[in-house]
């Protein structure tokens, strides 16, 4: 990955991202919510693999079983840059996929902020940061997080970003087996969307980042998906006295809370049932590819 001018980008990590609060504030005209939320970087991700080509076409070598290789948000990603810069290069991309769909943890929007930013050194783009980010709200609601490269306090609806400097932890994440599609979520009307705004002061004054709001989507996920409200009782009867709440991660199905170390995480892993997935993993203050923009 080290080379000035590579043809081929192997091992890219798209780390996955937990929302420590989630604070939906309105709706707009368009549909999508405004909110509040921080974003917090985590170790579990997908592994991207990024070869040059240079008759311009874009090849998925793995796509996901259902997901037609056009609809992918990595192809999207790459055609998108391609339309934007006019470039010739193309592509063909691998994934070794790892974190659940429908899982609340980012992992499309990850994938898809990878790329961008392998591509961008990959076909010698050299695109600022703010351009990437801009073309990746195109393709989602939480790409420009990932471009943006560390942790941060979200507006708008989720694009407007604070840098913000949150403790290392460690975290154990449940997969609880079902797949919730964000639509279904947001979109549910027993969902609250007027919750008073956070002052972003507030949460950065906060000693206990972990103990800071909570989940707005979170109640109509464990109403909806049994196996959420069941993961989040499960786990919320193993937190220690000093990991605050088990909460789900964006609009689920994955569940979290954090730990004081790897061996207690490891510990509550071991007692999962054989059902659900579970991953210890740690925080992360940057973006793994934060350099290639
Ligand atoms: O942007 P993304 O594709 O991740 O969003 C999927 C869907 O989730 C949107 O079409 C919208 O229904 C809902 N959403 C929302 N408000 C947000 C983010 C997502 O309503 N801030």
């Amino acid at each position: 990955m080290s080379s000035p001018s590579p043809t081929e980008l192997e091992n890219c990590p798209a780390p996955a991202k937990l929302n420590l609060f989630l604070h939906v504030t309105g709706r707009r005209a368009d549909g999508y919510h405004t909110l509040q939320t921080v974003f917090q970087l985590i170790d579990w991700q997908d592994t991207l693999h990024f070869s040059r080509r240079a008759d311009g076409r874009i090849i998925h070598a793995n796509p996901l079983d259902g997901v037609p290789p056009d609809t992918d948000l990595t192809v999207r990603a790459a055609r998108l840059l391609q339309e934007a810069t006019g470039c010739r290069y193309g592509v063909e991309l691998r994934i070794d996929k790892q974190l659940p769909r429908g899982g609340g943890l980012g992992g499309g929007s990850s994938d898809a902020a990878t790329t961008l930013l392998a591509l961008n050194r990959l076909w010698q783009l050299d695109l600022p940061r703010a351009t990437l980010m801009s073309l990746g709200l195109a393709l989602g609601a939480d790409v420009p997080f990932f471009l943006f490269g560390r942790n941060a306090f979200a507006e708008g609806i989720g694009e407007a970003l604070q840098p913000v400097s949150l403790p290392a932890s460690v975290y154990l994440v449940i997969h609880p087996g079902v797949e919730v599609p964000t639509p279904a979520i947001f979109s549910d009307e027993g969902l609250t969307r007027d919750t008073p705004p956070i002052i972003i002061a507030d949460f950065l004054a906060c000693h206990f980042p972990h103990g800071f709001g909570h989940n707005d989507l979170q109640a109509v996920a464990a109403r909806k998906y049994a196996e959420v409200a069941h993961a989040l009782a499960w786990l919320e009867s193993r937190v220690g006295s000093q990991s605050g709440h088990a909460r789900m991660s964006g609009s689920g199905a994955c569940v979290f809370a954090r730990y004081t170390d790897v061996a207690e995480a490891q510990e509550v892993l071991a007692q999962l049932p054989s059902q659900w997935i579970g991953k210890v993993a740690r925080s992360l203050d940057r973006h793994p590819l934060a350099a290639y923009a």
